[in-house]
């Protein structure tokens, strides 16, 4: 197994909004941490040996009929076990406390004070300010418990035991508006599971050379497909290192990509591949599909189709392909399960939209399966990969077909496409750039009257659409300042002859989404 030789840490998830932001914490650290069902046995805990496990928080109540319980022989394996929220509640009550609905419900921003003695709490300073999010609390704990730190409302907000390496706290340490929550997480899986802080991404890379090399052996050649975003960029990269001739990139050119998108991967891959990157030049093929369509599901269809028989037809021109690479991330494989018993990430189907179906006969090879998306950047860097790339936004595999609302003609791509631009530049130049998950312009099927120099104009609207996000699943718009958003409605509508106006979209998601189709 890939990371079989660094020490691990297990999080058991209880429905916590936070369970991945605790995992990419705890890896922060250095230390290799997973996601895992909260039901997991205690055998099966065991089997993989971790040095420590947390137990999230979770939305529900633990005096509630049927909320989700641990296996309470997990708590005398002798692991450290660190509970947040409901699971400092879970492990209390399990041990004998009580717990109830506190007198205050604690939201937000919390004063806390600390006892800077016990070990979870070294270096902290003895008053500090946590984040909480609970309508519970513990109320009574077992006399082999002591509390090791208390708010004004919650005199339980932290506990230790006494002679078992088991901690709770009621607040979240994983957010970073607990001001110390960084330095009590490091405390838990570096002092008190004695994890050694040896997973790093230049570590990661010769564990995953090796687990893919062991996968391939001498079967054939691998093909991966580039997409223009960082994933398969840093998966192309990594087999590169590992099987060099034996890899072939498609990267199919559907047309429909953003201003010099096409020249930036062939100029980071052309040196490094060579004749071992297929550019698939496939734009009319495409445009013929979507002619006369303007509904955004048969668009989101037809691209999908087309992709697939283009690919598909390209591999076929390469001699021994047996294995397909993706950059499935971890995110997507997680196996966990929300307090209720569905899974606590969402998939849409129409994400799939752009990737290529399981039937094309090819033995997958998923390097990045372990890893969350900022890792994958630290990976790419790690590789060299080119900062452009490392730094791509988001982009849809439809392209630019779902921000051309409408028909997709060549000439609108053309005014989008130009639009886009010069919204993504200038956005790049504003100091609020890194907080930006998404921002695009999208070109409406709409005309409207405007004036240039004496004379009348009837053109088309395009919006621009910036967004932060975490992980796309929920967004905000962004408050670019004004003089940003001023310059680039004046570049666009004096440089990108056949728009006349620009508008800002202030809807956030929900209810919108982040892309208009
Ligand atoms: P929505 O529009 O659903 O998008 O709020 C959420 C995130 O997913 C991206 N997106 C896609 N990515 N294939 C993809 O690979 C798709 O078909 C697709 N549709 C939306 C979108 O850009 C945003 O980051």
């Amino acid at each position: 197994m890939l990371v079989a030789a660094h020490d691990k840490v297990l999080i058991l998830d209880l429905g916590s909004q936070y369970t991945q932001l605790i995992a990419r914490r705890v890896r922060e650290l250095g230390v290799y941490s997973e996601i895992v069902r909260f039901d997991i046995s205690a055998e099966e805990v065991k089997k993989r040996a971790p040095k420590g496990l947390v137990l999230s928080g979770g939305p529900a109540s633990v005096y509630e009929h049927a909320s989700p319980r641990i296996d309470a022989r997990l708590l005398d394996l002798g692991v450290p076990i660190l509970g947040i929220c409901y699971g400092l509640q879970l492990m209390a009550e399990a041990l004998g406390g009580a717990v109830g609905a506190a007198k205050a419900r604690e939201y937000g921003f919390t004063r806390c004070t600390v006892d800077p003695t016990s070990p979870l709490f070294q270096g902290v300073p003895a008053e500090t300010v946590v984040w909480n999010s609970h309508g519970d609390a513990v109320t009574t704990i077992e006399a082999s418990f002591k509390a090791i730190a208390r708010t004004a409302s919650t005199p339980l907000a932290a506990v230790a035991h006494t002679s078992r390496p088991l901690y709770g706290v009621q607040f979240h340490p994983e957010v970073v508006h607990s001001k110390d929550g960084k330095a009590m997480l490091a405390n838990f899986v570096k002092e008190i599971c004695a994890c050694s802080g040896d997973w790093t991404m230049g570590s990661f890379v010769g564990e995953a050379i090796d687990a893919v090399r062991k996968q391939v052996g001498e079967r054939g050649r691998i093909v991966c497909g580039l997409s223009g975003g960082v994933d398969s960029a840093v998966v192309a990269l990594l087999l590169d290192k590992a099987i060099g001739e034996r890899l072939e990139c498609i990267f199919v050119d559907n047309g429909l990509l953003r201003s010099g998108e096409v020249e930036e991967v062939e100029a980071a891959f052309r040196p490094r591949l060579g004749k071992r990157l297929h550019v698939i030049r496939a734009g009319e093929r495409f445009l013929s599909q979507l002619a006369g369509v303007t509904d955004p599901e048969v668009k989101r269809k037809r691209i999908g189709h087309e992709f697939i028989a283009v690919f598909k037809e390209a591999a076929r021109e390469l001699q021994d392909a047996k294995f397909l690479a993706q950059g499935t991330l971890y995110p997507d494989v997680v196996e966990s399960v929300s307090a209720f018993g569905g899974p606590s990430v969402t998939i849409k189907t129409h994400h799939n939209v752009g990737g290529l179906p399981k039937e094309l006969g090819f033995e997958l090879v998923e390097p990045l399966r372990q890893l969350f998306k900022d890792e994958v950047r630290r990976l790419g860097k790690e590789l060299g990969l080119e900062q452009v790339l490392i730094d791509r936004q988001p982009f849809p595999g439809p392209g630019l077909a779902v921000r051309c609302l409408g028909e997709v003609t060549p000439a609108r791509l053309d005014l989008l496409r130009r639009a886009d631009a010069i919204t993504r530049a200038e956005l790049a130049k504003d100091p609020i750039y890194p907080q930006i998950w998404q921002g695009f312009a999208v070109l409406l099927p709409i005309s409207s009257v405007g004036v240039m120099g004496d004379a009348r104009t009837y053109e088309s609207t395009c919006v621009l659409r910036c967004v932060e996000s975490q992980d796309g699943m929920t967004a905000d718009w962004v408050r670019v300042p004004h003089e940003t958003l001023a310059r680039i409605s004046s570049r666009i509508t004096n440089e990108v002859r056949g728009i006349n106006r620009v508008v800002y979209d202030i809807t956030s998601k929900p209810p919108g989404t982040i892309e208009w189709e």
